[in-house]
């Protein structure tokens, strides 16, 4: 049996919080100052999951659209996240979803990093947000914790460089490897139905490479991958682990949280979607 060929692979984050804290306006900014080398001024196509590189290292965004399509992927066992950014607005402190969205990342068993947003605005209180979360047990570094709390305004880029350091410092720890020689594995992270393209998929590679052609079982749905795209609308050879792709060539629509799996018998996979 062969022994495969482990490969550092980029963190993928997931971004969450209160409502209007600010959580779409921080991965805009990210991803604007941030794209891939060569893939500035590409034309921008939401698929939900997208790539950055900072410091010549890739780091996966997901866009999570609520908590509730994320604890359906937990619920459904998908671990899809690495390390999860609680943004809380500086002037508005810690709010409800800011507790759930905590109680999800604890549930997930990842470290979370605290993106204090709308520091610019006036009524800003970054020792609130500290002293708020440390009552719930999330004590900050400078405070003798070991969470990174990093000051940041989405709307005027300040300290979005820090937060993408310190997150790729987190992901360090981790040492997060995957074998990109392997079939592919990954999970579906939306999927929907395009009127012109048919049943038409966002997944996360999560394990070994996908290809176009590629034979894949989704939940209880099979297809070969016609088409791949990346996250700026651009057509993917190849997608190795960490790496989201749009897929085409499905034969219905998955759920988000759904298993992809590539399969060489597709007799043998067309039984066991059956099932
Ligand atoms: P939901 O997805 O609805 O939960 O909201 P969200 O967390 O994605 O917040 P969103 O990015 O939509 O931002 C809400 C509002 O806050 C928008 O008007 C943003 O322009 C504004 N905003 C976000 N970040 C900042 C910031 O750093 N400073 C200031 N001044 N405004 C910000
Ligand atoms: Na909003
Ligand atoms: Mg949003």
């Amino acid at each position: 049996v062969s022994k495969g060929v482990l490969q550092p692979r980029p963190p993928v984050i997931t971004v969450m919080g209160h409502v209007d804290h600010g959580k779409t306006k921080l991965l805009d900014t990210i991803r604007k100052t941030n794209v891939v080398a060569g893939e500035a001024g590409g034309i921008t196509q939401h698929i939900g999951a997208y790539q950055v590189e900072y410091q010549g290292r890739k780091i996966t965004f997901l866009d999570t659209p609520g908590h509730e399509a994320f604890t359906a992927m937990r619920a459904r066992g998908a671990q899809v996240t690495d390390i999860v950014v609680l943004v809380v607005a500086a002037d508005d402190g810690v709010r409800p979803q800011t507790l759930e969205a905590l109680a999800h990342a604890r549930a997930a068993n990842v470290p979370i990093v605290v993106a204090i947003n709308k520091i610019d605005r006036e009524g800003a209180n970054p020792d609130r947000v500290k002293q708020q979360l440390s009552e719930q047990g999330l004590v900050p570094d400078d405070w003798g914790g070991d969470t990174p709390f990093i000051p940041v305004s989405a709307l005027t880029g300040e300290g979005i460089q820090d937060l993408l350091s310190i997150l790729l410092l987190v992901a360090d720890m981790r040492e997060l490897k995957a074998d990109p020689t392997r079939l592919a594995e990954g999970t579906i992270i939306e999927a929907h139905l395009d009127p012109n393209q048919g049943p038409t998929a966002t997944v996360l590679v999560q394990n070994g490479t996908l290809k176009p052609r590629d034979f894949v079982l989704v939940g209880s749905v099979t297809g070969r991958i016609r088409v791949m795209f990346d996250d700026k609308g651009q057509k993917l050879r190849k997608a190795e682990p960490s790496t989201p792709a749009r897929i085409i060539g499905l034969e219905g629509v998955p759920e988000a949280g759904d298993k992809l799996l590539v399969v060489t018998d597709e007799k043998l996979a067309k039984q066991v979607a059956l099932q």
